[in-house]
């Protein structure tokens, strides 16, 4: 690395003292070089200190306000990080670049580079310290959302990202980052689950608790004590010692509310009350803990229309949905699914320890399914394939459900009712539109979401059981 600036420039601009001093005065210098990792100072021509950054007051163990503007060799004396090479290197005006190890066995790298001005005399020095240990800590557990340098957790590498997906996680964990909640809606199979997990790893860290409640398996009876934890001799049957509730288990970590939408009503306040105020008080405990834990929320239910039917509580739904994001089925993504097929033969082939692969029209059978079960039914396929294909997979070793479902003739309701999204009914009542252009809005209104579900037009119409043309022609309408 030279550090030489262009003659007249950095050199010349600096061996103004005056000029040092204005640049060093500076908010935005210090602003920017208080985000860096790495050590720095600056000591001007005649060996007093001028400078030194946030990572430089952390290494040294010292106060910037105490050194700046004092002689160099004061901080020298005080800091083990600093000796007599330091000292050398500035009374000669020379470069320095060595290796040194703390009392505590750190590897701390030093680098000192004159900087001189247009007449060749030192305008300052410029030290970088960087503190190899941490930075090897740092890199080892760095978030990263980049999947090509073998970044990022276990779950996060092994995630095909789309790229949906790719902006759900990054709102995501902005939002995490900024102390939201975060509520992941959609279908089953989607990659929910997978996607808290990736949150988790990427926020809180690989090892922070991530503690996963199904909440649609705990039985109402035993909601808060499961939750919340009790103290011993709190109830009959509880056990001697008390125990810890799961969300005292999140501390410092991630409380993963999975299927939120099934906690029963009477349930849903005592959650809210921990939502308001992040304490939790212990079944039969007089005192409260506070808890700092992240909340990710997951459900396949529509939680907005479980409000307006009052299944679920209005300000609960609030607190928990600061930030709603909505996972696409994977038949609105066919271009992630040669991906997902990649990863699902390459751990089914690991598993059954003989390798295979899908031939092209096998692929493209599965390009056209519409997966109601999403890629968790995806997964289930490529397993069901590595049981019953050799060494390429073909279409008639798919499952049959499947190939009967492709090959059923358009015209024929492929799926569920699609249901129409809240406020695109017409109500009857105080609507003075006329039944035929009533009629004629739901119909839009089907076929939007429809097209909106499927990905295009095409498989619209297959789900719908029209053909394609009415699609075309109502969705101009
Ligand atoms: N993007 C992805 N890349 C790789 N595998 C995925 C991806 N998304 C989901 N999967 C896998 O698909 C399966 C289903 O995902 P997951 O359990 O996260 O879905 P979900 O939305 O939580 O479903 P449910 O609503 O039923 O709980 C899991 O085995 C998961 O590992
Ligand atoms: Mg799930």
């Amino acid at each position: 690395m030279r550090f030489a600036p262009p003659s007249g420039g950095l050199g010349e601009l600096l061996s103004s003292q005056h000029l040092l001093a204005e640049w060093l005065a500076d908010g935005r210098f210090t602003l920017i070089a208080d985000l860096l990792p790495d050590a720095l100072l600056i000591v001007d021509g005649r060996g007093i200190l001028r400078f030194m950054n946030s990572a430089a007051e952390a290494l040294h163990e010292v106060h910037r306000r105490a050194h700046a503007g004092r002689p160099f060799a004061e901080l020298v004396k005080e800091s083990p990080l600093l000796g007599e090479a330091a000292l050398e290197a500035l009374g000669r005006g020379r470069r320095l670049q060595r290796v040194d190890r703390t009392v505590d066995g750190r590897e701390v790298l030093t680098v000192m580079r004159p900087v001189r001005d247009a007449d060749g005399d030192l305008a300052l020095f410029v030290l970088v310290q960087r503190d190899l240990e941490a930075i090897r800590r740092a890199a080892a557990s760095a978030p990263s959302l980049d999947q090509a340098d073998g970044g990022g957790g276990e779950y996060l590498r092994r995630m095909v990202a789309g790229a949906h997906n790719r902006r759900i996680l990054e709102k995501g964990l902005r939002a995490l980052r900024l102390g939201s909640r975060v509520l992941l809606t959609g279908e089953s199979g989607v990659g929910k689950t997978l996607i808290a997990r990736c949150l988790h790893e990427q926020s809180a860290g690989r090892r922070a608790p991530f503690i996963h409640v199904n909440c649609a398996s705990i039985p109402e009876s035993l909601f808060e004590s499961e939750m919340f934890g009790y103290e011993r001799g709190a109830f009959t049957g509880a056990l001697q010692r008390g125990k810890r509730g799961l969300i005292e288990a999140a501390d410092g970590g991630t409380l993963f509310l999975d299927e939120v939408g099934e906690i029963p009503l009477a349930c849903q306040a005592k959650l809210l009350r921990f939502l308001e105020d992040q304490t939790v008080t212990r079944l039969g405990a007089t005192g409260m803990r506070r808890v700092r834990v992240q909340i990710v929320a997951a459900t396949n239910r529509d939680l907005r229309s479980m409000v307006e039917s009052g299944r679920f509580r209005r300000d609960l739904f609030y607190r928990l949905s600061t930030i709603s994001l909505r996972i696409p089925p994977l038949r609105a993504c066919p271009e992630m699914i040669p991906d997902l097929v990649e990863l699902f033969v390459r751990e089914a082939s690991a598993r059954r320890g003989e390798p295979f692969r899908l031939s092209a029209a096998c692929l493209a059978r599965l390009r056209d399914y519409h997966f109601p079960g999403n890629i968790r039914e995806l997964q289930n396929i490529v397993d069901h394939l590595a049981v019953m294909c050799d060494g390429v997979a073909e279409p008639q070793h798919l499952p049959e459900a499947l190939l009967a479902e492709a090959d059923r003739e358009e015209g024929e309701p492929a799926a569920a009712a699609i249901p129409v999204p809240d406020g695109e009914i017409p109500s009857a009542a105080g609507e003075s539109l006329g039944l035929r252009e009533q009629v004629r809005r739901f119909e839009s209104a089907v076929i939007a979401e429809a097209i909106r579900r499927c990905g295009s037009k095409r498989k619209a119409a297959a789900m719908l059981g029209v053909d394609i043309a009415t699609i075309v022609r109502k969705s101009r309408d």
